[in-house]
This record gives C-alpha cells, structure tokens and sequence, in this order.
C-alpha cells in the first residue's frame, strides 16, 4: 500500500513538472448580470490579462479563478457567494465585486474566514474599515470628488450635486460639497436618485430651475452613464449654460462611442483614461486590444482588476504558492508599483487603501475616436480624503 501510494505521489510530481505543484484558488464575484451587468467581463477580462503575461513568474503555481455573478447591486447574493466560496470550494483569496453594497456584505465573512479579500472596483470610502482583511486596488469616490471640487470652485460660483442613492453617491456629494464649498463655492441643491431606473427627465428639470453654474453628477458606470448623458442633453441643460462635471464614472471609457457628441467638452476628476500616453498605459491599452480585438478599450474597472491582480502575483510570488492570510496582508500593505497603466500607485499600510494621482480630464474627439483627455494632474500620490478627515477630527 505505501509502494502504491508512493508511486502515485511520483507520477504525480512527473505530470506537474517534477515539483509538488500548488492551486491558488480565487473566489471572484463581480456582475455579469442585473444593472450595469456589461463591466464584470472587463474586471475578469483584466485579471486574466495580467495572469497570463506573468503566469512565468508563478514558479508553476497555478491560479484558479472561480467566477461568480452576484447579478449586481444585490448584498445577499454576494454574501451568499462568498460563504460558499469560503466553505464548500475553500478559495485562498477572495476578489472582484464593483457594487459597494456587495464589499459591506462580504467583510464579516473575509474577517470570520481569514481570507484576504481584493476590492477591485466598489468606491465607498468606509468599506475597508469593515475587515482587516480587506485591501483596495481601485479608488474612493472621495479621491474623485474632493479635487473636482477644489478644482471647481476655482472657475464656478454655484453648484448642484445629483447623485445615485447609495454609499459611493453620498461620498461623492460630499466630497464634491465640501471641496467645492471650501474653495468658496456655494450649493444650490443637492439631489439623491433611486439607483435603478430614476425619473431622469423629472430631476434634471429641477436642476435646470435652480440655474446652477455647473451640475456634478455621480452615477455607477455603465450604461447609467449614457442615460444620465443622454437626459442632461435632451433636457436643454446644455443649452441653458449649464456645465456637466463629475468624477469619471460618467464618462466611463466604453461607453463614449454610445454617447456620441453629448459628452464632448464634460470635464472630469479621475485616476485612469484608456487614452492616457504613459507608456505603461499604452502597452496596457495594446496588450488588451491583441487579446480582445482591436475595438476594444479597458475602462478604470479594468484597471483595478489588472492592479488587483498584480498584488495578489506578487502575494503567490513572496510565499511561493503557499498563502498564509497574515503574510498576504502584510505583502498587500507593502506593495507599490511606480508604473501602474494609471501612473505610481501604492497601498497605504494603515488603511489598506490606494495612493493614487487624480487627473483633470475633458471628452475630446482624437483621430476621430471619443477619448477622456488627460488635462493637469490635480493631486498626486493622494490618499483617501475621507479617511484623512476622520484622522483629525
Ligand atoms: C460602487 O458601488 O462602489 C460603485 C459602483 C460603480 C461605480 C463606482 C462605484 O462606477
């Protein structure tokens, strides 16, 4: 019996290359369905992407990502997931998610589990306060907002704030309110939308009423972007003076083409654009466009996936395949990479957040293409605002 056993162990050792191969198992839960359903294949796309460009430096470690559809904004769903995830398939790490209410219900079970847990997109500054275990590699509505609003109260008088009614919506208005109203700016309204399917028509009536110098707008990417686009234009605010402003989400890179002329000249504070000329970008935007085909662009949900992705390369990496959650934590609030396809990015070790840059960027036509120009650089290396306020208070 030991003979046999022993035997099957080098046959074993044979097929995988002559090592004991490792699988790292991930639990990835992003949405491929429900509203905004089109930006999970962009978050799983991009991990594949840079899975594959360093599956060498794995040592033969294998990766297995276990995708999951939590059918959008839908805490139960995700909650469920993850615990099946963490139970029944015993995944390492968990990752992905693009709706805030999906990370908030996650965390118990990152936290109770002790698995390390990547957000690649969900925005809402609190979110990694839930769980020790949480680290983010995609942005805080907070990062966006507060600069648009110091950058705007530089050129504008008065403001009104239009936003979806959820955790990343909120922050956004008050990101935007606070650096607006500091600089000097005055609020003439602020309005909380339902996320599905608000009466566009009706709320841009009342920000057309109120005559505000500029209208800042968050919504969650994806087609809610081209619909808000679409009744700003529709409803003549344009035409009554009024300037659209936001942080990027509202002119997502992929949904430019659908927006068409509307969306040219709409200014915005974010940290990534497909048409951004660092040369890491580029060779992102190329490497994407040869696996994808050649119309097609990542958006910022990629970017934090293809950055997600990279710290969890460099977790397998330091511990050759063998993942201690302490250890991986450690590693994730050390990692950096001075040449992200959006500029040097880091984790700050305290709050397991992204330092990031924040771009000022207008929707220009180049080569006849739809793209978000970047304009000036409006903060550099900035950490979460919201969670250096709590800091002070
Ligand atoms: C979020 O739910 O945190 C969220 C969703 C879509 C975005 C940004 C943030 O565009």
């Amino acid at each position: 019996m030991k003979m046999v056993k022993l035997l099957l162990g080098m046959a074993l050792a044979v097929s995988t290359g002559g090592v004991f191969a490792q699988t790292v198992k991930i639990g990835f839960i992003t949405s491929y369905s429900g509203l905004n359903g089109n930006l999970g294949p962009y978050m799983e796309r991009a991990v594949r992407l840079y899975l594959k460009q360093h599956e060498k430096e794995l040592g033969g470690v294998k990766v297995e990502l276990i995708t999951r559809d939590d059918t959008g904004p839908n805490p139960d769903k995700a909650k469920q997931l993850a615990q099946e995830l963490v139970v029944r398939d015993k995944v390492h790490l968990l990752a992905g998610v693009i709706f805030t209410p999906n990370a908030m219900a996650i965390a118990p079970i990152a936290t109770e589990a002790k698995v390390p847990f990547v957000i690649m997109n969900a925005g809402t500054a609190v979110i990694t306060t839930r769980s020790p275990y949480m680290v983010r590699t995609s942005f805080t509505l907070w990062q966006s907002s507060y600069p648009l609003g110091q950058w705007a109260a530089k050129k504008y008088k008065t403001a009104y704030s239009l936003v979806s009614d959820f955790g990343p919506g909120h922050d956004s208005e008050d990101g935007f309110s606070k650096g607006f109203e500091e600089g000097g700016g005055k609020m003439l309204g602020k309005v909380r939308v339902p996320l599905q399917n608000p009466d566009w028509a009706a709320y841009m009536q009342r920000v057309k009423d109120a005559k505000p110098d500029v209208l800042q707008v968050f919504i969650p990417a994806g087609k809610t972007a081209t619909a808000v686009m679409k009744n700003f234009s529709d409803l003549g605010l344009d035409k009554a003076g009024i300037k659209l402003i936001g942080p990027g989400d509202i002119t997502t890179d992929e949904e430019l083409p659908n927006m068409g002329d509307v969306a040219l000249g709409v200014l915005t504070v974010h940290h990534y654009s497909a048409a951004a000329d660092r040369p890491a970008n580029k060779a992102f935007v190329a490497a994407w466009k040869k696996e994808y085909g050649a119309n097609e662009t990542p958006n910022f949900v990629a970017v934090g996936a293809y950055d997600g992705a990279a710290i969890i390369v460099e977790a397998i990496k330091q511990q050759k395949g063998k993942l201690d959650p302490e250890k991986t934590m450690e590693i994730f609030k050390h990692w950096k990479n001075p040449n992200s396809p959006r500029g040097p990015i880091s984790i700050d070790p305290e709050t397991r957040d992204i330092v990031q840059n924040e771009y000022l960027r207008e929707v220009k036509k180049v080569g006849g293409v739809f793209a978000n120009v970047e304009i000036e650089t409006v903060a550099t290396a900035l950490k979460d605002p919201w969670k250096e306020m709590q800091k002070k208070k």
